[in-house]
């Protein structure tokens, strides 16, 4: 699936961001992975495409027709990326598909203003969806109620993510509100707007939805074993960093519960520090080798992975469809990177 789309994905974000000369295009050409920090094109840095993939899937899949669909696509992956632009800031990470994040290049205040420009350009990419579409104005506006309210939960999720922080008392309940919110949103939406833009059918809609749901979970649960055991030349992101910035990552949330009575209080020592080191992280591990945590949260992905596909098999879709939703709800539950 992600194959499938990704010229067409690709060219139409191009078009976005081509046409203007300001240096802050410079800084989002560079966040899309499509040049470098002097402005020379580069082949290779961008991310997985996931979400403008998923929606254009779900276009097709109803019947829809994928020129409805591409707007909304183009839009979801550039406030995708307006969001890694200030969730690294959020997050003082440095290092994202293995190169420097825009804010250690450009600066905070640069960074922060390059992230509210893209979200405004993904606005105008949905404005495109009225010109091309004229006549057919409920679906547009479908269309940008579902994506603005996306937007929101993902950006509340965000807060809540932050609040989370060095906290020892969150619960299981709370990790997964926040994640629906901080993650979930924009992979629901992909796939209910992506819907909306083949069929008005409530039932398929809803479908979609809850589809989405369980497919954001897969997403950030897998996202958060890799944000403790992934290898950084795979991830492009620096080993352990969830624990170095005291994040409430689902490992963590598993081990507060579930670690020995000396392994709690380690890691409540561990969370009031102001900032662990490398042999916290290592002390971390042990802790979570010991709880099991590692299988655990496998598990709790595989578990998403098989409500995402059963809810999918209710759209009654055909079985080649069927089939590409499998194969990229594993991908999400395995992945590396
Ligand atoms: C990374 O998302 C940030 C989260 C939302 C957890 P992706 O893994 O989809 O980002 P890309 O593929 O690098 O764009
Ligand atoms: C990012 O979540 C979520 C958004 C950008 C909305 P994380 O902070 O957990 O993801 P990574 O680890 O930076 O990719
Ligand atoms: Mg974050
Ligand atoms: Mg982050």
């Amino acid at each position: 699936m992600l194959v499938r789309y990704r010229d067409i994905i690709v060219t139409t974000l191009k078009k976005r961001l081509s046409q203007d000369f300001l240096p802050v295009y410079d800084m989002l050409r560079y966040c899309m992975g499509w040049s470098d920090k002097d402005g020379n094109p580069v082949d290779g840095a961008m991310g997985k495409s996931l979400r403008p993939s998923l929606c254009l899937f779900a276009c097709e899949a109803v019947g829809g027709q994928i020129r409805h669909a591409l707007p909304a696509a183009a839009s979801l992956e550039l406030i995708h990326n307006f969001s890694l632009i200030h969730d690294e800031i959020e997050d003082f990470d440095e290092t994202r598909h293995h190169r420097p994040t825009l804010w250690t290049l450009w600066g905070i205040n640069k960074a922060l203003v390059a992230g509210n420009v893209l979200r405004i350009v993904a606005d105008r990419s949905m404005e495109m969806m009225k010109i091309d579409e004229g006549k057919d104005a409920e679906r547009v506006v479908k269309g940008v109620e579902l994506l603005t309210e996306a937007c929101l939960e993902m950006i509340e999720g965000q807060y809540m993510d932050i609040s989370f922080e060095g906290r020892i008392d969150i619960t299981l309940d709370q990790y997964m509100a926040m994640i629906s919110r901080k993650t979930g949103a924009l992979i629901r939406c992909s796939l209910q707007l992506g819907a909306a833009m083949g069929t008005e059918n409530l039932a398929t809609l809803e479908t979609f939805r809850k589809t989405g749901t369980s497919l954001g979970f897969v997403f950030q649960i897998r996202d958060d074993i890799l944000g403790i055991w992934g290898e950084e030349k795979s991830t492009g992101k620096p080993v352990g960093i969830d624990i170095l910035r005291k994040k409430n990552s689902l490992p963590i949330v598993h081990a507060m519960d579930k670690a020995d009575k000396k392994g709690k209080e380690l890691l409540r020592e561990i969370y009031s520090l102001e900032h662990p080191g490398e042999q916290e992280v290592a002390a971390v591990l042990e802790i979570m080798e010991q709880a099991g945590t590692r299988d655990y949260a496998q598990k709790l992905a595989y578990e998403y992975e098989g409500k995402a596909l059963k809810l999918f098999s209710q759209t009654r879709l055909s079985d080649s469809h069927q089939l590409d939703f499998g194969v990229l709800a594993r991908f999400l539950a395995v992945r590396q990177y």
